[in-house]
């Protein structure tokens, strides 16, 4: 197969959007991550979808849909969630709902939990092949499973290039980590992974509400925050000042020595940015020259830097639900 990398165009999205139509599978940009996208309502594209990235069944994938309308025809809002929504969407939000029953969902992307997890995305190309489609897309991260997350149309080619019909462009991630994922359960807010929404921005917004961060929600028998994910072929040492000598070193801040640095001013947001990027280039450089593997100097653990260090940990494979629930 020929993969075709699409700029964004209304001549490209309507080509999306009919490759969506017969079942094809297109990726796309959004403001967190690239996704892999499928049309929602076909199960034999969601099959698609979970085989060429190597994903559990058991892992389900985000729905996305253009507005809270469209998402009112798949689920059920309770008034938190509906709260949520308005203020977050479109965003890096992702709410987990109870699906209503004569949702059309393809029964695969939910993991048959008879829960569905819902996002409207800010990134227009997007929102325009999903208003051009007319139909919900799911859209997990375009990586190979437990593999590190893409950014840009480049990082989705290496991965899927021959694999997937199309790579929709737009402008690259911009926030450049996943969405948020809550879900409100009487009487508490549950985050179920943490992304580019901070708890600190939640609680601003839902007041008097507990907030608990925790790897798996009462009702959710499988959220994919249990699997490895966005680790490097390379080995991976977190929370380092120096690096051994045939190490590649990703630094924060004012750091000398390191080949990489996710933000020289100390700055979260382009940290977040850059993290994905510069992952993948250094486990580049492990594969094709004479490097042992990645050191990553420490991040602090505040705002932003809480999601920053959950997917360094859990590339690192040192996640736990006691880190997790901080
Ligand atoms: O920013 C994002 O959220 C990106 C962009 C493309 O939208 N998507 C993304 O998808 O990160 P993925 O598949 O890499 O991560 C989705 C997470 C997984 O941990 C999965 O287990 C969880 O959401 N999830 C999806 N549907 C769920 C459901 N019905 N119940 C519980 N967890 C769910
Ligand atoms: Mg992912």
């Amino acid at each position: 197969m020929n993969t075709l990398l699409l700029p964004p165009s209304a001549g490209n999205i309507f080509t999306a959007s009919r490759i969506l139509t017969q079942g094809g599978l297109v990726a796309f940009p959004t403001e967190t991550v690239y996704g892999l996208g499928a049309d929602a309502l076909n199960p034999q594209a969601v099959t698609k979808v979970f085989e060429v990235k190597g994903r559990p069944a058991s892992n389900p994938l985000i729905v996305h849909i253009k507005d809270i309308n469209m998402a009112s025809e798949l689920a059920h809002f309770d008034e938190v969630s509906y709260e949520l929504a308005e203020h977050f969407w479109p965003g890096p939000l992702t709410l987990i709902l109870p699906l209503r029953e004569h949702s059309k969902i393809a029964e695969n992307i939910t993991a048959k939990s008879g829960y569905v997890a819902l996002r409207v995305p800010q990134n227009q190309t997007f929102i325009e092949l999903i208003e051009s489609f007319g139909r919900p897309i799911v859209g997990p991260s375009a990586n190979l499973s437990g593999k590190i997350s893409s950014t840009t149309a480049l990082h989705v080619l290496s991965d899927f290039d021959g694999k997937i019909d199309a790579i929709l462009e737009g402008d690259n991630c911009l926030m450049g980590l996943e969405s948020t994922i809550l879900m409100y359960d009487d009487p508490k807010l549950q985050i179920l992974r943490l992304g580019c929404i901070t708890k600190d921005e939640i609680s601003t917004k839902i007041q008097d509400l507990a907030i608990e961060a925790s790897l798996e929600g009462d009702k959710i028998p499988t959220p994919g925050s249990k699997f490895r994910h966005y680790s490097p072929d390379a080995p991976l040492r977190i929370n380092c000042n120096e690096k051994s000598n045939k190490e590649v070193l990703i630094g924060f801040g004012e750091l000398k020595g390191a080949e990489f640095n996710l933000s020289i001013s100390g700055d979260l947001d382009e940290a977040a940015k850059n993290l994905y990027n510069l992952l993948r280039t250094a486990d580049n450089m492990v594969k094709s020259q004479d490097y042992s593997g990645i050191a990553v100097s420490p991040v602090p653990n505040i705002g932003l830097g809480l999601s920053i260090n959950d997917r360094l940990e859990r590339a690192a494979g040192k996640i736990s639900a006691k880190s997790f629930i901080k």
